[in-house]
């Protein structure tokens, strides 16, 4: 048992060792609380905003699990106003009400992530993200993108304009273009030549985007873990190592939009074993990777003490946590929120005119903010678990609970069932197997 951080231990605390006594050998245990130790050391300690914004719900590729359901057309040849939904000037209305707000709260830390569906059908892309580098700065601007439709050269282009750009890879060739579905993908974009290979558009995107210094640092690659690709991710780390790959992450898989079935989910037991894997094969390859921060979050707390509840920030204890806000303008209190049953627990829609972002963060009885602050409290989520632990993924929680209740289907769910989901213990966590907090 390695106590130094805790020279008086409660029964509490005492548990928690015992658990992780069982779970991992000693030398494993090192490894995870050094790599967690310096991810801590990253973290701005001053309480910030961060938001992903969804501004589109379409895609030319047809993820099996894709957390938002993703809509598919085909580029260039379907031409559906969805692509455009919102418009470019709601887009900016949007854009034009997070600066206000941020002008009325000044040196709140802040960053924008454009997300989707892909960002990259919408013809007007480009524009937007010149708008917001100028409105926020590049460093508080970044974007998520399946790497299909845009050449390294486009990407080039707007580098100066964000900070952080998040290329998708699930795995190695046959996993990921299993996952990823059947695709649409214009030829012959990055010099590939196959249509329904999108491991091999990505990828080629991605070997040519690493020859461009100012993209090179930017880059990272993100993927999502099932049941089925979790063996295979220290082979993929070997071989984004090999082109020349520096950061890379491993998502939360969310059991959300078209992502319906339990059983791929990993379990507590899975992602700890994945994480001790990931940092293994990491001692020889060295990339900057990390876990989903509402898992780093979970071990931080249990390894090495850290209280998620010790600074102040923006209704949230985990200060990575986002808000997320849909292609209607709709504000959500956590970017997973954003198809339906989650989508019932919108704080208002930034669309409507009248309405600002102060008014559905600070509302009082009832805004986003007294909700986060309310759900991530120490005596409501994980069913008041004691620990000083942020609770790792409320939303996760809530999935696992309705999937437990067999409740997944949208028109089955109530309110009430999402907010009795919210309290709920995050299935990830070591102590929620061993039945200690349920
Ligand atoms: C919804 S996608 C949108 C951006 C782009 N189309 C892409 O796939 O990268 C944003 C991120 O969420 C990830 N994602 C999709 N479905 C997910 C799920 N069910 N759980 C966790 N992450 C998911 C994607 O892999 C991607 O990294
Ligand atoms: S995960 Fe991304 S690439 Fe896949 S269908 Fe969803 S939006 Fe499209």
């Amino acid at each position: 048992m390695s106590a130094n951080c805790f020279p008086e231990l409660g029964p509490e605390r005492m548990f928690v060792e015992a658990r992780l006594d069982v779970l991992l050998a000693a030398h494993q245990r090192r490894l995870l609380e050094d790599h967690l130790r310096r991810r801590l050391e990253k973290q701005s300690p001053k309480a910030g905003l961060s938001i992903v914004y969804d501004i589109t719900h379409a895609c030319n590729l047809r993820c099996l699990g894709c957390c938002v359901s993703a809509q598919y057309f085909r580029p260039g040849r379907d031409h559906p106003a969805a692509l455009l939904k919102p418009s470019t000037a709601q887009v900016l209305k949007v854009l034009q009400k997070i600066r206000d707000y941020l002008d009325a709260h000044p040196d709140t830390p802040f960053f924008l992530n454009f997300g989707g569906g892909e960002i990259f059908m919408r013809p007007d892309m480009f524009e937007l993200l010149e708008e917001a580098s100028h409105l926020f700065g590049p460093d508080s601007v970044g974007f998520d993108t399946n790497g299909t439709l845009i050449t390294a050269e486009e990407v080039a282009r707007v580098a100066p304009q964000v900070s952080y750009i998040g290329i998708s890879l699930d795995g190695l060739a046959d996993y990921h273009n299993r996952w990823r579905g059947p695709s649409s993908i214009p030829l012959p974009v990055n010099g590939s030549r196959d249509p329904a290979d999108s491991f091999q558009h990505t990828v080629a995107f991605i070997r040519r985007a690493l020859e461009i210094p100012e993209v090179a640092d930017r880059l990272e690659v993100t993927t999502v873990v099932t049941r089925h690709n979790l063996d295979q991710i220290p082979d993929l780390m070997r071989f984004l190592k090999r082109i020349g790959v520096r950061k890379y992450s491993i998502h939360r898989t969310m059991l959300v939009g078209r992502f319906a079935d339990p059983s791929l989910v990993p379990d507590g037991p899975a992602y700890l074993r994945l994480f001790v894997a990931v940092l293994e094969a990491n001692q020889e390859l060295g990339l900057d990777v990390h876990l989903h921060h509402s898992l780093e979050s979970i071990y931080a707390t249990l390894l090495l003490g850290h209280d998620t509840y010790a600074a102040d920030k923006l209704g949230y204890p985990d200060r990575r946590s986002s808000l997320g806000i849909g292609p209607t303008g709709e504000v959500y209190f956590d970017p997973w929120c954003m198809v339906p049953p989650w989508t019932m627990l919108s704080g208002g829609s930034l669309l409507d005119d009248g309405v600002t972002l102060g008014d559905i963060i600070h509302q009082n009885g009832g805004g986003m903010l007294e909700m986060a602050r309310a759900y991530c409290s120490r005596h409501v989520r994980c069913l008041g678990c004691p620990q000083p632990c942020s609770g790792g993924s409320r939303i996760a929680a809530a999935a696992d609970y309705l999937a437990r209740n067999g409740g997944l289907s949208p028109n089955r769910v109530t309110e009430n069932h999402l907010l009795a989901g919210l309290a709920q213990v995050d299935p990830a966590c070591p102590l929620y197997w061993s039945g200690a907090v349920t």
